[in-house]
């Protein structure tokens, strides 16, 4: 049995690190609890451990009395649906009936518009978004059985929902609601994960719609955490990984948990009498850089235009990881400035701004992909 994962969103075999950050829910936890609400959105690349992270916490609580987390995957979608979301997965964790919960809402004078072009109520006119998702919230909290009970809000993917409605609307709309509901003493902590750029897209807006939530960057594994993701499960089938593959894994990877499951469960795969060696590692390495490829790689490189597609050779062949302004410009010989193609790379997450003027791939797997497949040669780009 292989104990590693191939894909994101999956909860892996054995849970590593995270300290910092379940330590920081639990007091966000601990304060709500006490009276004063907080609220936090967790942000990182694909394969950060959004999800997972999302999975532990609610695991952690899903049998303390009075506490009621309920994780809420959103699905691309515009905010209406957001709210049969929210009512379908409560009415699930906390075992209550949908049309119960509907028939609830309806006795407050709530016309909710719904997926499907249907409303709750044709009488009344709409109501506002904010204060849809507030009668929606308190019923929700009504429900709940305690003296003082927590609901804990997790929202896996906001951009999925922010896209469609730019990036300042959604989050305006969830702070009022739970600013009004805090107000009248329910404790409802909210937690959202979302994609590497989901405060610069707001920042971009400067505005107090965000104000109300913490923004917390989610960070690699350190080479600890990573040996310990990989050791653990592994021994248990007795298969060995070497100090010095665990080294490649680590430096490959950079502590990115879904590269990390990836190289590991091909590695895996390659196990000879329960050893995996350095041989082992590079016959697995280039499947794990196919899979990677055809997920993720392939597509990032085709929706590119043909200028980012020459930085991104001219990267990708560059000894030096780290490039800056002017060796992209002398490099590629280019007449005019690549200012707006750099910034379009950056808005896709293809590079990463070191500091100013200097660039480098987003990660060294990508890097890798680039330079295994060099897709740039296949049509002339360079
Ligand atoms: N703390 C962890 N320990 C071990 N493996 C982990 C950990 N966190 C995540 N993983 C593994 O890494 C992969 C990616 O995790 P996850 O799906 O949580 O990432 P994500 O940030 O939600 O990705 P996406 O951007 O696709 O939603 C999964 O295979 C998961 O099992
Ligand atoms: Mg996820």
């Amino acid at each position: 049995m292989n104990p590693f994962r191939k894909r994101t969103g999956i909860f892996p075999s054995y849970f590593t690190g995270r300290v910092d950050e379940l330590n920081e829910l639990r007091e966000i936890y601990e304060s709500t609890k006490a009276g004063a609400a907080e609220h936090i959105i967790i942000y990182g690349p694909k394969g950060m451990g959004k999800t997972c992270l999302l999975i532990k916490f609610e695991e952690e609580f899903s049998n303390v009395n009075e506490v009621y987390p309920v994780r809420i995957p959103l699905v691309e979608g515009n905010f209406d649906d957001i709210y049969s979301l929210i009512v379908d997965k409560c009415a699930d964790t906390l075992k209550v009936s949908v049309s119960h919960f509907w028939d609830n809402i309806t006795k407050l004078g709530v016309n909710i518009p719904l997926a499907g072009g249907f409303t709750v109520s044709r009488k009344i006119p709409s109501t506002s978004p904010s204060v849809a998702l507030e009668k929606i919230l308190q019923t929700i909290y009504g429900e709940l059985k305690g003296e003082n009970p927590i609901l804990i809000l997790l929202f896996d993917d906001l951009q999925r929902i922010i896209s469609n409605n730019g990036p300042t609307k959604v989050l305006s709309i969830l702070q009022n609601a739970l600013v009004e509901l805090n107000l009248k003493n329910m404790n409802i902590m909210f937690v959202a994960t979302g994609s590497h750029d989901i405060f610069s897209q707001i920042q971009d807006h400067v505005d107090s719609a965000v104000r109300l939530f913490e923004p917390y960057e989610l960070q690699p594994l350190s080479y600890k955490e990573l040996k310990d993701a990989i050791v653990i499960p592994a021994v248990r089938e007795d298969v060995d990984f070497t100090d010095e593959v665990l080294g490649l894994i680590y430096e490959m990877s950079e502590g990115i948990p879904y590269y990390m499951q990836v190289i590991a469960y091909n590695c895996f795969n390659e196990a000879v009498n329960g050893k995996i060696g350095i041989n082992e590692f590079k016959k697995s390495f280039r499947t794990s850089l196919n899979l990677l490829a055809q997920r993720e790689f392939r597509g990032m490189y085709e929706k590119s235009s043909n200028e980012e597609r020459k930085i991104l050779g001219l990267m990708a062949e560059s000894n030096q990881a780290v490039l800056s302004y002017k060796d992209i410009k002398d490099g590629l010989d280019l007449k005019s400035e690549p200012s707006f193609w750099l910034r379009t790379m950056l808005d896709k997450n293809l590079i990463i701004k070191k500091s100013r003027g200097k660039y480098h791939l987003r990660d060294k797997i990508f890097k890798e992909y680039l330079k295994t497949f060099k897709p740039y040669k296949e049509n002339g780009t360079i």
